[in-house]
């Protein structure tokens, strides 16, 4: 074994060993029926895509609740939909991997992970009494295409994305107290999982990088930069706004245009946009679509 083939099997035997200490079954670990404390926001209200605009201003306090709690099942329909996604990458990677391995078999374990996670997603969903937000249809395509095509660099580079946008949001949900404690919950356990998903995605991703030539490079940054921007708008699906009595596109276009809104979508993108930057993976056109996204 190559040194860096060494170093990658030795993360993958630490988040092996750390994924049978900290595991949770959100199933049995959640009081799912636990009445919902009356008057808590679901989000930091600063963080809703409205905060701030006079729209937010005509809201009642009743209304900005309601709003948070719509753009949380938002957020948890997209989770959960780019978790769909993510597992079949997964999938189709272990399909050609040495299953002797502990990167296949980490990889494997992060598929069961993300297994529960979806039904932690949807059980919120539900307890929440909110719609599943769906994907657009384009994005539903696209998110057909990228589940059975990507690999290599853009396949741990989309999962990055997706899963560092999020953390950011829950690791500030988690710990503040004045929330509800369902999604403090909820967060609490997604983070800890997720922080291992993050260290391997990183680890293969370099890997991954290193054995990339530059035509394969150029692809991945389109390919993740597109992705970035499908993440970014889903986020907070336009039909949460009609939950408070605001048209769809007017809402949308009132957070498009917010700067509270803005800086709270660079915030959630700055490490991993970083990251990303770092091993040369924003950059072209690609950048004009993080760009486009509000993301830098
Ligand atoms: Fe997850
Ligand atoms: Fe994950």
């Amino acid at each position: 074994m190559e040194a860096a083939e060494t170093g990658r099997a030795a993360v993958a035997e630490r988040l092996l060993t750390s994924s049978l200490r900290t595991s949770y079954d959100p199933t049995v670990e959640i009081d799912w029926d636990a009445p919902h404390t009356p008057g808590a926001y679901w989000l930091p209200p600063q963080r809703s895509s409205l905060y701030g605009t006079p729209l937010w201003e005509q809201l009642s306090e009743e209304q900005r609740v309601e709003l948070t709690r719509h753009e949380v099942a938002s957020a948890a329909s997209a989770g959960l939909w780019f978790e769909t996604i993510l597992m079949q990458m997964l999938i189709r990677e272990y399909y050609r991997a040495d299953p002797t391995s502990r990167q296949a078999q980490y990889a494997l374990t992060e598929v069961a992970d993300e297994c529960r996670h979806s039904i932690m997603f949807g059980r919120l969903i539900e307890a929440m009494g909110c719609p599943v937000y769906r994907a657009s249809t384009v994005d539903h395509h696209l998110g057909r295409f990228l589940k059975a095509t990507a690999s290599g660099p853009r396949m741990y580079a989309a999962i990055l994305i997706a899963e560092e946008i999020l953390d950011a949001f829950q690791r500030e949900i988690m710990a503040d107290e004045s929330l509800q404690p369902l999604i403090r919950m909820v967060s609490r356990i997604h983070v800890v999982e997720e922080a291992r998903h993050v260290r391997f995605a990183r680890e293969e991703l370099a890997a991954e990088v290193a054995a990339t030539g530059p035509v394969g490079m150029a692809y991945a940054r389109l390919l993740v930069g597109r992705a970035a921007y499908t993440i970014a708008n889903r986020l907070v699906h336009p039909d949460v706004y009609a939950a408070v009595g605001i048209p769809p596109a007017i809402g949308r276009a009132a957070a498009r245009a917010n700067p509270h809104w803005r800086a709270t979508l660079r915030w959630s993108a700055a490490r991993v946009h970083a990251n990303l930057a770092d091993v040369g993976l924003v950059a072209g056109p690609g950048r004009l679509l993080w760009a486009r996204a509000g993301l830098i």
